[in-house]
């Protein structure tokens, strides 16, 4: 459903041209759950920056269902790691936010909104206030509010990021509740490998020149274990991929280093 060909972002920076992506090619099918790690400044939020439609200056083939983005579209719904919700709504107003143009009727709007808060698990709040709610309380009402509108596709930018373990390994789990539930095609920006083992159903990896060095489904079922032996193997063809690449960048032999979350830090 997703098509990326020969992509490539070019700005100035510094006076300087920059490429990124180099004809970068992906391909996602309708239900999968793609999991994108790379190290920082790889490209990673670019390319959902392209996907969501807020970044036009790209060259190359872009399609979701053989259609070109060059616009945001409400078919692609990103929520990002600040949760970025308006703070003067309640929570069930912000779910509803984008859904009024969708659903011009106010009570199946309101419906329609009350399923997806129950699908997070937060019904009972949907008159609070944004302040009045944890930070793993507003990410849920984030992803419910992307949720709402039926997008084709769900882009996750680093959406946990900044929550405690405890917040975001519940948000794991929703997340696979939510994906076996709706069947949801998902893009998710992570940094953590430990997070892309447990969730994904395939795993892509860039590396600093936003070349893809990993390409790989998982098949283990949910919810998983990250001693599982499909978990182990894939940790280590992550870390092989990426020092390849690093000890050609930055002359550290970066194989001699532990197998550790933080697999992207390149002084490991
Ligand atoms: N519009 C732009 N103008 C100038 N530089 C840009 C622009 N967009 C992206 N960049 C640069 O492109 C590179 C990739 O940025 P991007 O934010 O996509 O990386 P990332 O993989 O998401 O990093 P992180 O993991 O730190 O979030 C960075 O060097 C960034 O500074
Ligand atoms: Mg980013």
């Amino acid at each position: 459903m997703l098509k990326i060909d020969k992509l490539n972002l070019k700005f100035k920076s510094n006076g300087f041209t920059k490429n990124l992506f180099n004809d970068f090619d992906l391909s996602v099918n309708k239900g999968e759950f793609v999991c994108i790690l790379g190290p920082s400044g790889c490209g990673k939020s670019s390319l959902l920056n392209i996907l969501a439609g807020f970044e036009k200056n790209y060259t190359g083939s872009v399609l979701l269902n053989d259609e070109k983005i060059l616009k945001p579209d409400i078919k692609r719904a990103i929520v990002f790691q600040d949760y970025a919700l308006f703070p003067w709504l309640n929570v069930i107003e912000n779910v509803s936010f984008g859904l009024k143009k969708k659903i011009p009727n106010r009570q199946e709007c309101f419906m329609q909104a009350i399923r997806y808060l129950e699908l997070v698990d937060l019904v009972g709040h949907s008159r609070a206030r944004i302040h009045e709610i944890s930070g793993g309380m507003q990410q849920r009402v984030a992803i419910a509010r992307a949720l709402a509108v039926q997008p084709e596709i769900l882009l996750l930018d680093e959406p946990l990021g900044a929550l405690d373990d405890w917040s975001r390994r519940n948000l794991q789990n929703e997340l696979i509740k939510i994906w076996i539930e709706l069947q949801q095609t998902i893009l998710f920006v992570t940094h953590s490998v430990d997070e892309a083992l447990l969730l994904a159903s395939r795993i892509v990896v860039m590396n600093v020149n936003s070349e893809k060095v990993l390409d790989i489904q998982l098949e283990a079922e949910h919810p998983r274990k990250l001693d599982h032996p499909e978990s182990v193997k894939i940790r280590l063809l992550i870390k092989e991929a990426l020092s390849q690449k690093l000890k050609k960048n930055t002359q550290e032999n970066a194989a001699q280093s532990s197998i550790s979350d933080n697999i992207f830090d390149p002084t490991i």
